[in-house]
């Protein structure tokens, strides 16, 4: 795989990634509270993405009415992101699953979604092409063996939506920001040919995929003062121009977030 394995991470056994995010989930109520809304905000775009890229690829103008597509979201979290495509009108039955209880009693308080279980993290409950869309979101950037993991959702839905962050760039090799990333469990740092080479691994090829350098209320989120939340300003004002003009070299600078849809091979759909 090209991309990164950050060869620091303590985090390869299951037992510490899993304990490692309980301790994520399970915070003083302020803190879990500034969380859940960082959830929420990150998933207005996670779901602008979804519904972007299944509509690019043809997968909402195929559905014959009376048949939506249901939703699996592997390492769903909170459910932040069902939840609002569930807002959205996204969806038939939304399902998530989870290695972390602590995110499974969040999410299972959220009406919206249907079913949220608690599994092993590399065999899906679920029987093969059980769901229309399986959803990987911000997942296989933490797993140890990421095109075993989309392997089985591709088993289990007809098709993959996949988003990470590409971290293989000039900005985050820094020792501070590996730092970071390794705090908040991030396994890998991918740029988009070590997806894509996942996701041939994992039989799949890409049929649309999209990157975007995120908007300027994420930028701002977590700026406490006028000069903090000036700066953020600044930095999106930049990241977003340069990404509009150059998107290849705004990929090598920094961090943008890459979504793509993915389908079995055999369907032999063009990529985009
Ligand atoms: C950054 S969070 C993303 C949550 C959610 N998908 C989203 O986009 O908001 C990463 C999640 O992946 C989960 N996770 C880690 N390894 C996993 C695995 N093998 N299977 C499913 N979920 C896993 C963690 O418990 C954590 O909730």
């Amino acid at each position: 795989m090209r991309g990164v394995e950050d060869p620091a991470s303590s985090m390869h056994e299951p037992a510490a990634l899993v304990r490692f995010y309980d301790e994520g989930y399970t915070q003083a109520p302020e803190r879990a509270a500034l969380y859940a809304r960082w959830r929420a905000l990150g998933a207005r775009g996670k779901a602008d993405h979804v519904i972007a890229l299944c509509g690019r690829a043809g997968l909402l103008d195929a559905r014959p009415a009376g048949h939506p597509i249901n939703t699996l979201e592997v390492g769903c979290g909170d459910g932040a992101l069902l939840s609002e495509l569930h807002a959205r009108g996204f969806g038939g039955a939304l399902a998530g699953v989870e290695i972390t209880q602590a995110a499974v009693e969040i999410a299972r308080t959220r009406t919206q979604i249907d079913t949220v279980e608690h599994y092993d993290g590399e065999h899906l409950p679920y029987a093969d092409r059980a769901f229309e869309l399986g959803v990987l979101s911000h997942v296989l950037e933490h797993v140890p063996d990421p095109p075993a993991l989309l392997r089985e959702t591709a088993r289990a839905c007809d098709a993959v939506l996949v988003e990470v962050p590409l971290e293989a760039n000039w900005s985050a090799r820094r020792a501070g920001k590996r730092a970071i990333a390794a705090q908040i469990g991030h396994l890998h740092r991918l740029d988009r040919a070590a997806v894509h080479a996942i996701v041939a691994q994992a039989g799949l090829e890409v049929a649309a995929q999209l990157d975007d350098p995120l908007p300027r209320e994420v930028h701002r989120f977590f700026a406490e003062d006028a000069r903090a939340r000036a700066r953020a300003d600044v930095k999106w004002g930049v990241r977003a121009g340069l990404h509009r003009l150059a998107p290849a070299s705004a990929r090598r600078l920094f961090t943008v977030h890459y979504a793509c849809l993915c389908v079995p091979q055999r369907l032999g759909v063009r990529p985009i």
